[in-house]
């Protein structure tokens, strides 16, 4: 069977791109499709290398039921090699994919917002300055891309 295999970029990796990772993971599970994708993501920064993810952000998570657990690590090379699709959160963090990204790799490049139904092609805001309000809009924005998100692999790559 396909596995395909996901990675979610953010700048810090303890915010938005682990609760992306968090979310369709959960989302993958409940179709049945855990095994069908793989899902992982990381930072273009080495802030947060190790660390726990944001109280925020596991709060978020626990408030919406979605097991999470997750360790920083920061975006490498070698991942164009490993991951078919890599998903930026926002156009800085596309622009810092591109400084590590091999030539000669073979991978898609998408922001998340691609993925949306309101507001195609914007950017999921960065919560890591904001407040509660702000992880709720992260995590609302997020659900809907990656419902979509899904449902576009499992068209196009006919997963079951
Ligand atoms: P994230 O948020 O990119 O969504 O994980 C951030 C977290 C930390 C920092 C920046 C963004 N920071 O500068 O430490």
């Amino acid at each position: 069977m396909e596995n395909v295999k996901v990675l979610f970029v953010c700048l810090g990796n303890i915010c938005r791109s682990p609760l992306a990772e968090a979310i369709l993971e959960n989302k993958a599970f409940e179709k049945g499709l855990r095994n069908a994708v793989t899902v992982r993501s990381c930072g273009t920064s080495n802030f947060h290398v190790n660390e726990a993810p944001d109280k925020r952000t596991i709060a978020i998570a626990k408030k919406y039921g979605i097991p999470m657990k997750h360790e920083g690590v920061q975006l490498k090379a070698k991942d164009f090699r490993t991951y078919e699709y890599i998903i930026a959160m926002d156009n800085e963090n596309k622009e810092n994919i591109l400084k590590v990204a091999p030539s000669d790799a073979n991978y898609q490049l998408h922001l998340m917002r691609d993925f949306d139904t309101t507001d195609k092609g914007g950017e999921v805001d960065d919560p890591w300055f904001g407040d509660m309000s702000d992880f709720e809009k992260c995590y609302e924005t997020l659900d809907r891309c990656c419902d979509n998100f899904l449902n576009f692999l499992v068209d196009k790559h006919d997963l079951k």
